[in-house]
């Protein structure tokens, strides 16, 4: 049997070790040969290929990305795009195809899987939002990376009696920010889920201040102001919850803040450094799991499905069910974390 493994979405660190996993159990437990698609569902569309051996994955589990490369390209908005992946994976001898990837690229799956394609899918992101699963590779090394930076940021906020705001990624959920902010002992957490008051948030940093502690605030990208408060909007797009969002709140937030209590306030947008490095030993044991089930899965005619963890095993469960509604912070989690913060 030919087996292609693609990567799609915004990269995450653990990727390269699903793809080890795969390679490694198909070609010594299942005499699969594998094969490369590059750049997510690119790679299929296009004809994109590489050589993809055990050789190839020598000393790739500690690294991050990915050695397939990723695109968000999505064929179903392309047209002739689904006919073309159909024919290329004819000309190139695939039987099968592993896709790992976030929402869209299994998404992509799900409906390729309903056109008799056999896939299988791997799930990752980051923002932890997939549901079906109960935690996705790479989150755990983004919160760890963000644990660090509000450590680090608090010993100069206390030096110089500042806020410090730090704006973490997750457009939709706010699992980076809750987890980040637990384990970083923040003073506020701001979170998509739940909208947040400007005015609680400035009265919180001046009764922080009181009390001789410099404020750490962490803020979602994706985090908005409550409507109708007097916190304005600058963008009107409107994100899958219906709530306008903003470009930027990190900083919007630490000049609104400076504006309203007269502190000094700093803002710290983390980004992509979230997503970049080496992955935690959680992500690379929680995406070597993965690959090894995707794989059997793929040797047991399993198709349509996709890996997920449930408690401490790995589960196949159908495809759209990791893509049907996304997992967002409940506010009884929300509540929970509340005697930290504000
Ligand atoms: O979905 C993962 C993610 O890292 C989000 O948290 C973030 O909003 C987005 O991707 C960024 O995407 P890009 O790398 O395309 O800017």
């Amino acid at each position: 049997m030919r087996v292609g493994v693609l990567t799609g979405g915004g990269d995450c660190p653990g990727l390269n070790a699903v793809i080890r996993a795969v390679v490694r159990k198909g070609v010594r437990d299942h005499g699969f040969e594998l094969v490369g698609f590059r750049d997510g569902w690119k790679g299929p569309l296009e004809g994109l290929t590489m050589e993809l051996g055990i050789e190839q994955c020598r000393g790739i589990l500690p690294r991050g990305g990915t050695i397939l490369g990723s695109s968000r390209t999505n064929p179903f908005g392309i047209e002739g795009g689904v006919e073309r992946i159909k024919d290329n994976l004819a000309a190139h001898g695939v039987d099968a195809l592993v896709a790992i990837g976030g929402e869209d690229t299994l998404g992509v799956a799900t409906k390729l899987a309903e056109l008799d394609v056999q896939v299988v899918g791997v799930p990752k992101t980051i923002d932890n939002d997939l549901s079906g699963t109960d935690f996705t590779f790479g989150f755990d090394t983004a919160v760890n990376i963000a644990t660090e930076a509000i450590d680090r940021l608090h010993t100069t906020a206390e030096s110089h009696h500042r806020v410090l705001v730090v704006e973490v990624m997750g457009r939709h959920a706010g699992w980076i920010a809750l987890h980040a902010g637990i384990a970083g002992g923040a003073s506020a957490v701001l979170i998509p889920e739940q909208p947040f008051d400007i005015e609680k948030v400035c009265a919180h940093v001046e009764t922080r201040f009181e009390s001789e502690y410099a404020p750490i605030v962490v803020v979602s990208e994706g985090a908005v102001p409550v409507e109708g408060g007097d916190m304005t909007l600058v963008s009107g797009e409107k994100d899958a919850f219906g709530h306008v969002r903003l470009g930027g709140i990190g900083d919007r937030l630490a000049s609104e803040i400076e504006a309203r209590t007269g502190k000094e306030a700093r803002a710290v947008v983390l980004g992509h450094v979230q997503r970049g490095g080496t992955p935690t030993a959680f992500d690379r044991w929680l995406a070597t799991r993965f690959g090894l089930q995707a794989i059997d899965a793929v040797a047991d005619g399993d198709f349509g499905t996709m890996m997920a963890l449930r408690g401490t095993k790995i589960a196949r469960v159908p495809l759209a069910e990791g893509t049907g509604q996304l997992k967002v912070v409940s506010r009884e989690e929300y509540a929970e974390a509340q005697v930290f913060f504000g």
